[in-house]
C-alpha cells in the first residue's frame, strides 16, 4: 500500500526503499541520506522507536533541531500524569480555573465551556498547542522540538502543565 501511494513521487527518483538493514545499516543509510539535504532541509520521521532515536542523533549534527519532525506511533508513557494544581487563566475566553493533578488543562478547560481541539491526546500531534502570555510550562509532550520547549511561548494543552502556580494561555 505504502509503495502504492507513493508512486507519483517514486518516478522523480525521490523515494528509495530499504528493507531488511541491520542498525548499523540503518544508520548508514540515514547518514547517507541526511548527507544530501542541504542545512536548511526539514526531516521527517516516524517508525519504531531505536529508529526514530538513530534519525534524531543523526539529524541533530547538520539539521537545526526546529527542522527535525517525529511522528510517534504514541507515546512512550503516560504524559499527563503527576504535577500539581495550578490556576489557569484562557485570557480570550475570561475564564479562571484550577488544574487539579489528575486533569488536563483541555479537560478542565471543556468543563469550562472552552473547547480546544484535539487528535491524539498524548502530546504527539501538536493539535492542541495553544500560546502562553504567561506562565512557565511543564512541556510533557514529544512534539515540540528542544528549542520551541526552551522558548516558553506556547504548549500542548492535552498534556503540558504548569511549573508554576499559575498560568496564562491566549484562548
Ligand atoms: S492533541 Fe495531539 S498533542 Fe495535544
Amino acid at each position: 500500500m505504502h509503495q502504492y501511494r507513493l508512486q507519483e513521487v517514486e518516478a522523480g527518483g525521490l523515494v528509495h526503499y530499504h528493507y531488511g538493514l541491520t542498525p548499523p545499516g540503518t544508520a548508514a543509510a540515514v547518514e547517507s541520506a541526511l548527507a544530501a539535504l542541504p542545512a536548511d532541509a526539514h526531516v521527517y520521521s516516524c517508525g519504531p522507536t531505536p529508529f526514530m532515536e538513530t534519525v534524531g542523533a543523526l539529524a541533530q549534527r547538520r539539521i537545526a533541531s526546529q527542522n527535525v519532525h517525529f511522528e510517534y506511533f504514541q507515546a512512550a508513557a503516560d504524559l499527563t500524569s503527576g504535577g500539581h494544581a495550578f490556576e489557569l487563566v484562557a485570557a480570550k475566553s475570561g475564564v479562571t480555573c484550577m488544574v487539579p493533578a489528575d486533569k488536563t488543562i483541555v479537560q478542565i478547560l471543556y468543563e469550562h465551556g472552552v473547547v480546544i481541539d484535539v487528535s491524539c491526546e498524548q502530546g504527539v500531534c501538536g493539535t492542541c498547542i495553544t500560546r502562553v502570555l504567561s506562565g512557565e510550562p511543564d512541556h510533557r509532550d514529544v512534539y515540540l522540538s528542544d528549542d520551541e520547549k526552551q522558548a516558553g511561548d506556547q504548549l500542548t494543552t492535552c498534556c503540558s502543565r504548569a511549573k508554576g502556580v499559575r498560568l496564562v494561555l491566549d484562548v
